[in-house]
């Protein structure tokens, strides 16, 4: 081989492996910054900080590196979020019925991480179903069980929480997601959520499948805009890479 030829790759392989220890430096930096955001409840993502970070780090660049250190640095603070993300937990929102639950499961078994559905929670805690306690204590007071519970799930991190459908409804539990982790809207069409079981959801009980259909349309009317503002992302749970969208968020396959 060219002798000029094999001396440029060596220096290549040097500069790639400096480069990496470099990389792998920035990961662990990123990773302990993700732990005191998370302590001081601060998001992941701040897109106004990214912008500026870029335009000065390209601005004290040599002229050559300017185009694709862009590409490169979006590429490095994309890396950063994920692992950043990893610590933090993982927040299912949506309609019942939605996949939150089902897609939780899937994601679980990829992240390897475990799931908590706050209904069911609930549940275990109170020795009630979701009928009783509506019945018999109100719904007021299911909100503040739920808002009780993610505060406390809210401050261990690393779980794949399904919520119950009304959760990004308070604005205290908006607040309690977002600023431990996550937050990903299952957003499924309206036609495909309808004519779903009333059992444990009060809220959509009705003495007929019409009228449950009914309650349930005039509730995705109200609350679709409400899911959308609270999450980070959305995703389509009927969509067959729906768990590849949101696994890459956590830089898992
Ligand atoms: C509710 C949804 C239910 C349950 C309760 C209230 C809601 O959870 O928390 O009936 O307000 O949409 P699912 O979304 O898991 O059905």
């Amino acid at each position: 081989m060219d002798e000029r030829l094999s001396k440029l790759r060596g220096e290549l392989d040097s500069i790639d492996a400096e480069m990496l220890r470099l990389f792998a430096r920035r990961m662990e930096t990123a990773k302990v910054i993700g732990a005191v955001k998370r302590e001081a409840g601060i998001p992941v993502e701040d897109a106004e900080r990214e912008a500026e970070l870029i335009a000065a780090r390209l601005e004290e660049a040599p002229e050559e590196a300017r185009a694709g250190g862009e590409r490169l640095l979006r590429l490095l603070i994309e890396e950063s979020k994920a692992v950043q993300r990893a610590g933090l937990d993982l927040y299912l929102i949506g309609m019942p019925d939605c996949g939150k639950t089902r897609l939780g499961k899937k994601l679980a078994a990829r992240l390897g991480r475990p799931l908590v559905d706050t209904d069911k929670l609930i549940m275990e805690r109170t020795g009630m179903s979701i009928d009783e306690i509506f019945s018999k204590l109100g719904e007021e007071s299911f909100r503040d069980m739920e808002t009780a519970l993610l505060r406390s799930i809210a401050s261990r991190g690393g779980l794949i929480v399904a919520t119950g459908g009304g959760m990004p409804l308070r604005a205290e539990n908006v607040r309690l997601m977002r600023g431990s982790g996550t937050v990903v809207f299952l957003d499924r069409a309206l036609e495909r959520l309808l004519g779903q079981s009333t059992v444990n959801r009060p809220l959509i009980a009705g003495s007929t499948r019409e009228e449950s259909d009914e309650k349930l349309t005039r509730l995705y009317r109200e609350r679709r805009e409400a899911y959308q503002r609270a999450a980070h992302f959305s995703v389509d749970p009927d969509s067959p890479d729906a768990p590849d969208k949101v696994g890459i968020l956590f830089r898992i396959p």
